[in-house]
């Protein structure tokens, strides 16, 4: 758009970048894309920073950096950028299957990755998020979140060296990479941080840091704890610079003052270090958290998200053909929040964790009953038409119970009692239960609390083992096959976790290591057992069962065209309570449709198809088992789904 002000503004600040720096070549898109976006980039910086008295000073500097950056992108990756801005729909294809890993947990390290890739092309895995490389203070790193160097790898992961080769064998791969920024906090080690302790004012306006109690006591009377048993409260007493510190998460991680524009600008600095060094997706870690305000919950603050839409602008402009995942654990009306609102295409990120269907799942394979899951995703508002969900089961992080207690009450349970059935549903002390999963962050005046634990031990599979139990082994193997047949199908980005397609049990060595013993969430973010991966070629073998079982699904999914997300997905109401049913349907071919059916009890089910065919949503004179070819017997139109099991049909 054409504006007067912003247009102004821009000319004097290409001049004043024209004295400053020499010459550039090749710079045509850069400008292209400049002017499209100023007038946006200028509104978000002007509603952030207006006040600021030096405002024109770090416009100016913006502009630097993005120029700077889009200077020393390599050809190759602009080359990129131009096929995606042709194919800007990419990533909604259903060719896209992720994986979540730690480079020293699924490997030995960076270098480690390279002979550990063809695992992942096994398994139909074709992008991979590496868990945060950064340089971190051993022991007070929050496993990579607590960032002492954004532009420096972690020499216990390796170098630059080993990071470029690993970049240059995915991209031969057609592998797509996915590494996190940090945005919302540092280390207390951060470069900044010490300046900070050492009395620089400048530094000390990066972060909220205050004389006395009495600024901070206004912030915790609104603002929720995030790790309540091991870091309660927001503010952390820094005795070297006798300040209190805004530490949102644990006491050595700093939250970032994003009212302060430089803070902005060098973060934007580091998203475009990350993107040039080939990054693919770009993790937007705890977004929801980037603007605090006294009296609220410092949570989805309007101001959180026009900093996501500044970052966005901006990264269009240098590294058009990078995304964002944003890592939003929120309710579900705020997490969709984070595509943008008003919007067709995603304005903030085109990617957003589907916190709301993998709670849900759990709820459901806890209840075996899906009155909650479709109740939840019956309100998810629609989302953007440019903008995906990655879907997951687990991840590195504990689970939540993020729904809301209407939702609880509408689905017929108890708010409270509830939320404690499926606590202790999944520690294993309700009767029945052979989850093994752990209390985090448990409230002692609720007993609510989020899980730990890893994806074979809640599903029950640890236990059946120790027990000896061929049945309970079948159903732990059936409900891990249901989780993933579920994110595989629902739309969107698949995101496996490392691991959990061999059945990977619960790992308590972390109790050993004093750095580690009170976040259970190292339960599940074990060392990769390459020799039980080994027996995924064993048939009979679990590691057989489900690597196999998911391999099928990865490679069936790949080639149905219903299945990439074109907000093409209808939830299916009906009358059975252990159902959760739902259709995909391709817009270019209407045949196509695919119905999918998940069990989620622990007997089998039923499901009366004539009412789905009455309504037109399954039209069908026989119907295809995707999973195995084969066509399905519907006794007198009542379909039979086994326990804990899973159908994806087409008609
Ligand atoms: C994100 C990460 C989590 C970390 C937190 C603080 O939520 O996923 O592991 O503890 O941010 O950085």
């Amino acid at each position: 758009m054409y504006e007067q002000i912003s247009h102004s503004l821009l000319n004097d600040i290409l001049v004043e970048l024209k004295k400053k720096n020499k010459p550039q070549k090749n710079m045509q898109f850069f400008y292209t894309r400049l002017g499209a976006n100023f007038y946006a980039i200028y509104s978000l910086f002007n509603t952030l920073y207006g006040d600021h008295p030096d405002f024109k000073k770090h416009m100016l500097q913006l502009v630097e950096t993005l120029m700077r950056q889009y200077s020393s992108r390599s050809g190759h990756l602009k080359k990129i950028d131009l096929e995606r801005e042709k194919d800007h729909n990419w990533f909604l294809n259903q060719k896209w299957v992720g994986m979540a890993l730690y480079c020293d947990g699924y490997a030995d390290n960076l270098k480690d990755m390279l002979p550990r890739l063809s695992y992942l092309q096994e398994l139909g895995v074709n992008l991979v998020h590496i868990m945060p490389i950064c340089d971190c203070p051993e022991g007070k790193s929050d496993g990579g979140y607590a960032v002492r160097n954004f532009c420096k790898i972690d020499s216990r992961f390796g170098t630059f060296e080993d990071f470029d080769k690993l970049v240059t064998n995915l991209k031969k791969r057609d592998m797509l990479l996915t590494l996190d920024v940090v945005v919302n906090h540092t280390s207390d080690q951060h470069e900044w941080a010490v300046k900070a302790r050492e009395g620089d004012k400048a530094y000390q306006d990066y972060y909220f840091i205050f004389d006395d109690r009495s600024i901070p006591d206004i912030y915790e009377e609104s603002m929720p704890e995030v790790f309540p048993e091991t870091a309660p409260g927001n503010f952390t007493w820094d005795e070297s610079m006798g300040k209190w510190v805004m530490t949102v998460f644990n006491n050595y991680q700093w939250d970032l003052n994003y009212r302060n524009p430089s803070v902005f600008i060098e973060m934007l600095n580091i998203i475009l270090f990350w993107a040039n060094r080939g990054a693919d997706i770009l993790r937007l870690d705890a977004v929801a958290f980037l603007w605090k305000k006294m009296g609220s919950s410092c949570q989805n603050e309007r101001e959180a998200h026009l900093i996501l839409q500044l970052m966005k602008d901006c990264c269009q402009v240098t590294a058009p053909g990078v995304i964002f995942i944003a890592e939003a654990i929120v309710a579900p009306t705020e997490i969709i929040k984070y595509f943008g609102e008003d919007a067709i295409n995603a304005k903030e990120c085109e990617i957003a964790y589907n916190a709301t269907f993998m709670a849900l799942l759990w709820d459901a394979v806890a209840t075996k009953k899906t009155i909650l899951l479709n109740k939840g995703i019956h309100d998810i508002p629609q989302k953007l038409e440019r903008a995906t969900w990655l879907n997951y089961v687990r991840c590195h992080d504990d689970i939540g119970w993020g729904f809301s207690d209407a939702d609880i009450v509408t689905a017929g349970y108890e708010p409270l009692s509830h939320r404690r059935f499926l606590v202790d549903y999944f520690t294993g002390n309700y009767e029945g239960s052979l989850a093994a999963g752990l209390a985090f962050g448990r409230n002692s005046e609720t007993g609510d609390a989020r899980i730990s634990g890893s994806l074979a031990s809640l599903a029950g599979l640890e236990r059946a083992l120790k027990n000896n139990d061929p049945d309970a082994i079948s159903m732990a193997i059936k409900t891990i096959l249901l989780l993933h047949g579920m994110i595989l199908s629902f739309g969107g980005i698949p995101m496996l976790y490392y691991g959990d397609a061999i059945g990977t049990l619960n790992d308590d060595s972390y109790l050993n290591d004093e750095s580690k013993n009170n976040d259970s969430r190292w339960v599940h973010r074990p060392k990769m057992d390459w020799e039980k991966a080994m027996q995924r070629t064993q048939p009979g073998t679990v590691e057989y069962s489900i690597f196999n079982a998911v391999k099928k699904m990865i490679s069936i999914r790949k080639e149905i065209p219903a299945f990439a997300d074109r907000n093409n997905r209808e939830l299916l109401s009906v009358d059975n309570p252990h159902l959760f049913v739902f259709s995909r349907f391709d817009q270019i071919n209407s045949s196509s449709r695919v119905l999918i059916i998940g069990n989620f009890d622990a007997e089998p089910q039923f499901l009366n198809l004539s009412p789905l065919q009455r309504m037109g949503f399954f039209q069908y004179d026989s119907i295809k088992n995707l999973c195995n070819g084969e066509s399905m017997p519907a006794i007198n139109e009542n379909l039979m789904i086994p326990a804990r099991s899973f159908y994806w049909l087409q008609a």
